[in-house]
């Protein structure tokens, strides 16, 4: 198949340019659209089949199931911007996440897993995995001694989230793939709340980057997608499994659009990092805010590691604030820019009320050491915030009416 070149260019160049191959024919300026599910080949004796292709990705295109022109121009970009080798896009970030655990994991194989994590990541490792004779273990991935406790001769990945969902805590992950590879265990970190413009986890150490593309890098709520990148032959494992097996390849339209939101990545999360930035000072000097967790605050309990493995403070905040309950029913009632839904990363900004008593039935089963880690960021529950593309100062005056 044709490549892009992909000069050395910067990541906002490649944003626009990586796996983009104009049409040489209409001489497009934008990347087109292959809605075909099946393309037409002539077998030649021996040499025409998909049996012997070690990697699905360098077959020619024949069925979509495995990949498409425009899925795979979706593909190498990301590669690009996650500076990895290869990246496979799937229909959803679960998809993603499931497509690593299931290639990579095998009955009597170790997990080791954030203690917190994105909800259905956490019950999937939590409840599906062991019905696969997989063992998992839950660990606050910031003790890297803890990390290094729970390692066992058949550890075979260790899966963070930086910054983690819903708490914002981080993950150092250059030392945890360090101590990862000391001990020859993989390490994937979900990166959905960072995308590469803020943090590059591959060029940290990581093995593997996965991502909601559902989020902010399409940002604009109208796709779901996800993707894993990595070296080829991690890539090629997950995508044989996935894409033949699993039928998780992502369709592609929904590849197109998140390419064309990608087009507009930098700038987007620069300009959302700064409101979030502004909004989250705002709240701090609220009387009715006890607590706000925002990485590029001064006041968060990682900020020097945010300093050095963030380039900005990202779009989400949570606070803490009194009468929570009755402040989350304004937020759905009554607000007219912060939409009230659970998702994040939209060009809208999004709010949403996370009780931690609510979420320690529904998700985590923590001991109690670990829940009172989790109550230091989270006390009884958080208000969620994904600032959007809206001028900070409406957005701080319409929260300026809903805490009143
Ligand atoms: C950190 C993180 N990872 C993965 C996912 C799952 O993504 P999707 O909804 O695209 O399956 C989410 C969804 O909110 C998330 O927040």
């Amino acid at each position: 198949m044709s490549e892009s070149k992909s000069p050395q260019y910067c990541p906002e160049t490649l944003a626009l340019s990586a796996g983009f191959v104009p049409d040489h024919q209409t001489k497009t300026t934008t990347p087109d659209i292959t809605m075909s599910v099946n393309h037409c080949f002539v077998p030649e004796e021996g040499s025409f089949s998909a049996n012997g292709i070690e990697d699905l990705a360098d077959a020619p295109f024949l069925y979509a199931g495995w990949t498409n022109p425009t899925v795979r121009q979706l593909e190498q970009r990301i590669a690009a911007l996650e500076c990895t080798d290869d990246a496979y896009a799937t229909m959803t970030g679960m998809a993603a996440l499931s497509a690593v655990f299931f290639s990579l994991l095998r009955a009597g194989d170790h997990l080791i897993i954030s203690d917190v994590c994105y909800a259905a990541v956490y019950e999937l490792a939590r409840d599906v995995l062991p019905d696969y004779g997989i063992e998992v273990t839950a660990v606050n991935l910031t003790d890297l001694d803890a990390v290094v406790q729970a390692i066992r001769p058949n550890t075979r990945l260790i899966h963070a989230e930086s910054p983690c969902n819903p708490l914002l805590r981080l993950t150092d992950l250059a030392q945890l793939a360090h101590v990862a590879k000391q001990h020859q265990v993989l390490l994937s970190v979900d990166s959905t709340f960072a995308t590469p413009v803020i943090t590059r986890p591959a060029v940290l150490g990581a093995d593997l980057v996965i991502h909601s593309l559902t989020k902010f890098i399409n940002g604009h709520g109208d796709a779901l997608g996800g993707c894993v990148a990595g070296n080829k032959a991690l890539i090629a494992q997950i995508r044989s499994r996935a894409a033949a097996h699993f039928g998780a390849t992502i369709s592609a339209q929904n590849a197109w659009l998140i390419m064309r939101g990608i087009e507009t990545l930098y700038p987007r999360m620069k300009t959302i990092s700064d409101s979030a930035h502004q909004i989250a000072q705002w709240l701090e000097n609220h009387p009715r805010v006890k607590q706000v967790n925002y990485p590029g605050l001064t006041s968060h309990p990682q900020y020097a590691l945010a300093q050095e493995q963030m380039a900005y403070g990202g779009g989400i905040i949570v606070f803490q604030v009194d009468a929570l309950d009755d402040i989350a029913q304004r937020f759905a009632r009554d607000a007219r820019l912060f939409y009230y839904a659970y998702s994040i990363g939209h060009q809208r900004s999004l709010a949403v009320l996370l009780k931690t008593a609510d979420l320690m039935t529904s998700t985590y089963r923590m001991t109690a050491e670990q829940e009172q880690q989790f109550r230091h960021y989270a006390g009884d529950g958080v208000l969620r915030l994904s600032i959007g593309l809206e001028n900070p100062h409406d957005l701080i005056e319409e929260l300026e009416q809903l805490l009143r």
